[in-house]
């Protein structure tokens, strides 16, 4: 039975959602699923914006012929090749042989890449930034946004209507709850930690690129905005608009401390959670304490793009660091982690080099600093080493008032 939504009076939501899928992209636990949208224009001629993951297929074309209630299928504008948004492409255009295919050149490549179509050339439409398409009422206008997150990403933008189609853009982690519209749920306080978990994983590098994008997204007059996951936004856009400028200038949120530790014994965590300690006894509120291996670090870089101050505390392994904050740490050099205070504390029985890794990996951040003292931990802490721990959190203190 279809499910859709209208969001206007012709323009309805064809989305479906995922919760059996344990990590989305094969990396990211979604213990709450995910949803993947598609939206089809009602108007003179029909325009169905993107298909959807395969795992939703059958939800997805209940849910196509119900809205299309027996009218052909004019077009399908592809913002984004990749498998959670174009997965059931070759099927809709067997079961739509009238249907033009909407895209730019690099998407028409993917097309012939991922599927064996072999559609005759007048069955595409090439299109490029700035140009437009007239549907009857509507007339929507083309806006390349390469690397969010994929090179060939075209949004559209609904003139008459003034809707943004954003592709993976002002998506979340989540699957829909019969709500589409954020302001139908207490975004901020239930829904923001995925959206920040899902930008800063999935398009956390790119944040020059994002800066484009708003660039020519503050020249347009946006009234809603329809992502490719999650909520479609219609109030209070300079909310996420807002979230996304900060996000992509590698801006924290929050003058807050996050204190990533590993340990195998225990040792390196006993050292966190003191130093946590003293920090709360200073006055600093909310700080976060994660075991590496333990909190998916998908977690652990998106608490990184949102607070000012960051702890890694890591025993020496193999004369490296320890294994998941190495991974952790690389990660956040990939997703161009900049701008934010650090503070380092090691460990090792015969040869501590951790801090002394960690710091070599932290130098290829842009605009860090790294605390000093770096604590050293032989095996265990000793009693005099508290108060090395108090002069790094007098350090973070003045770091967080700075
Ligand atoms: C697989 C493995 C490799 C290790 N390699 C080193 C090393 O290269 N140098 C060193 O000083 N300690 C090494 N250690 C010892 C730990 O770093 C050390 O015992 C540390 O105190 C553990 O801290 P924890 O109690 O927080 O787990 C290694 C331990 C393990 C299990
Ligand atoms: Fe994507
Ligand atoms: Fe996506």
């Amino acid at each position: 039975m279809h499910n859709t939504q209208n969001v206007t009076s012709d323009l309805v939501w064809l989305g479906a959602n995922d919760r059996r899928l344990a990590l989305f992209e094969n990396v990211y636990p979604i213990p709450n699923g995910i949803s993947y949208n598609s939206y089809l224009l009602l108007d003179e001629k029909t325009v169905l914006f993107d298909t959807v993951d395969a795992a939703v297929r059958q939800q997805f074309f209940e849910n196509l012929q119900f809205a299309l209630n027996g009218r052909s299928l004019d077009y399908i504008v592809i913002h984004h090749m990749e498998p959670d948004h174009c997965a059931e492409l070759a099927a809709l255009l067997q079961q739509h042989t009238e249907t033009t295919v909407v895209c730019n050149v690099q998407t028409k490549k993917m097309i012939e890449q991922f599927f064996d179509l072999n559609l005759p050339t007048e069955k595409y439409l090439p299109i490029k930034e700035g140009d437009s398409l007239n549907t009857g009422r509507h007339t929507l206008n083309f806006v390349a946004a390469p690397m969010v997150h994929w090179p060939e990403v075209m949004m559209t933008y609904d003139a008459t209507d003034k809707i943004l189609f954003s592709a993976d853009a002002f998506g979340t982690f989540g699957a829909l709850n019969g709500n589409i519209f954020a302001d139908e749920v207490p975004f901020e306080s239930t829904h923001l930690y995925e959206a920040r978990r899902y930008y800063t994983n999935i398009v956390g590098k790119y944040g020059p690129q994002v800066q484009n994008v708003l660039k020519k997204a503050g020249a347009l007059d946006i009234a809603m905005i329809c992502p490719l996951h999650g909520f479609v936004w219609r109030k209070d856009l300079d909310f996420i608009i807002g979230k996304y400028a900060k996000w992509s200038a590698y801006e924290p949120e929050d003058k807050e401390v996050v204190i990533a530790y590993g340990s195998i014994y225990g040792n390196t965590a006993n050292a966190a959670e003191i130093l946590a300690t003293k920090l709360a006894e200073r006055g600093v509120r909310n700080v976060r304490v994660y075991d590496v291996s333990v909190t998916h670090p998908s977690y652990i870089i998106s608490e990184a793009f949102r607070v000012s101050a960051l702890v890694f505390a890591a025993p020496t392994y193999n004369a490296g660091i320890f294994v998941n904050t190495d991974n952790l740490l690389r990660e956040l050099t990939a997703h161009n982690l900049q701008n934010r205070t650090i503070a380092l504390m090691d460990n090792g029985t015969w040869a501590p080099l951790a801090a002394k890794q960690m710091a070599d990996e932290i130098a290829k951040w842009k605009n860090c600093t790294v605390l000093e003292p770096k604590v050293s931990l032989k095996s265990a802490l000793k009693k005099e080493q508290i108060a090395e721990i108090e002069v790094l959190a007098d350090a973070l203190v003045q770091a967080l008032r700075g």
